[in-house]
C-alpha cells in the first residue's frame, strides 16, 4: 500500500504516510498550455490512499485525475476537506444538489472513501462506496492542553456545534457553553448571549469551519464587552475566505488556529493520524 496526494493536500498526504509507515508516491504537477491540468505519478502500488482536499475547481479537477491515474488499483479516498458539502439539499427549485454532484463523481473508481468532520454526516449517503466521517474534536482538545490556558471556556457558536464542543471540552474536563447564532447573509450573523459568564476568562470558540470569520468575529466582540480575558479560535478547516484571517486578528482573537485539512500557516495540529487509524481499523 502507498500513499499520494493532490497538490492541496501534500503535507497531510505525507504525514499519514509516515503514521502508516508506508511509500508516499511523487507525483509531478504542470499544465498544458491551455492552462488545463496535467499530472503524472510515480510507481503506483496495487493498493492506494489518495488523499486530497477539495478547497477550488482546480483541486477537485486534479483529484479527479489523480483517482483515474490510480485506476486498476484498489483506491482508498481521503478527502479531508470537502468543498460544495454544504449545498446539501435543494433549497428551492432549479438548484443542483451540490454535495451529491461531487460524491458522485469522487466515488468513480474508489472502493472507500474517508472524509474529515463533514458538515452534515448526511452527505455521506450520496457516495456510491461506503463512506465514513473522522472527528477531530479530540484533536483540537490535546491541542489546547499544550497551550496551557488556565481554566478556559470552550463555547460553540451555535445549538449544531455544541456536541462537538462537549467531545472538545471533555479531553480537559473543562466548561463549555453554546452561542445562538442567526444567519442574516452570507457574512452576516446576530449572536446572542450565553448563559456561563465570560468575564476575566480565556474563550476558546470552536467550530467546524471557519469561512468568512463572520460567526467568530461578532461572537468575539460580544465576548469582549462581557469581559473576556482572552478569545482563541480553533476550526477544523480553515477556509478562510476574503481576507478572513485578517477579520479575526483585527478583531482581537489572540490565536487562530486550524487542522492541516487544508493546509495554511496556522495549521497547527494534524488530521494524519486520526484518519490513519481509521485506515488501519
Ligand atoms: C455553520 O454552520 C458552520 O459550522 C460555521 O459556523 C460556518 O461555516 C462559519 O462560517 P463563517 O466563518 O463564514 O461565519
Amino acid at each position: 500500500m502507498k500513499v499520494i496526494g493532490t497538490e492541496t493536500s501534500q503535507i497531510l498526504a505525507s504525514r499519514i504516510s509516515d503514521a502508516l509507515k508506508i511509500n508516499f508516491v511523487e507525483v509531478k504537477f504542470s499544465r498544458f498550455p491551455d492552462g488545463e491540468l496535467y499530472l503524472c505519478a510515480n510507481d503506483l502500488d496495487q493498493e492506494m490512499i489518495i488523499v486530497g482536499s477539495i478547497v477550488n475547481s482546480d483541486s477537485l479537477i486534479q483529484l479527479l485525475l489523480l483517482i483515474d491515474a490510480c485506476g486498476g488499483s484498489c483506491n482508498h479516498l481521503v478527502v479531508p476537506y470537502m468543498g460544495y458539502a454544504r449545498q446539501d439539499k435543494r433549497f428551492k427549485p432549479g438548484e443542483p444538489i451540490s454535495a451529491r454532484a461531487i460524491a458522485r463523481a469522487i466515488s468513480r473508481g474508489i472502493d472507500s472513501c474517508i472524509t474529515v468532520n463533514i458538515h452534515d454526516k448526511n452527505v455521506l449517503s450520496y457516495f456510491d462506496i461506503p463512506a465514513n466521517d473522522v472527528s477531530l474534536a479530540t484533536d483540537i482538545g490535546n491541542h489546547i492542553v499544550t497551550m496551557g490556558l488556565k481554566k478556559p471556556l470552550i463555547l460553540a457558536p451555535d445549538d449544531g456545534a455544541t456536541t462537538f464542543a462537549l467531545q472538545v471540552a471533555t479531553v480537559g474536563k473543562w466548561d463549555c457553553d453554546h452561542l445562538s447564532k442567526t444567519r442574516i447573509s452570507g457574512d452576516k450573523v446576530k449572536i446572542a448571549p450565553k448563559s456561563l459568564s465570560a468575564k476575566n476568562r480565556s474563550i476558546v470558540i470552536v467550530d467546524d469551519i471557519i469561512s468568512t470569520g463572520g460567526t467568530i468575529a461578532t461572537a468575539s466582540a460580544m465576548l469582549k464587552k462581557q469581559g473576556a480575558r482572552d478569545v482563541y479560535a480553533i476550526c477544523i478547516h480553515g477556509v478562510f475566505t476574503n481576507g478572513a484571517y485578517g477579520l479575526l486578528k483585527a478583531a482581537g482573537i489572540k490565536e487562530i488556529i486550524c487542522s492541516d485539512t487544508i493546509e495554511r500557516g496556522c495549521s497547527l495540529y494534524s488530521a494524519a493520524s486520526r484518519i490513519a487509524d481509521t485506515l488501519t481499523q
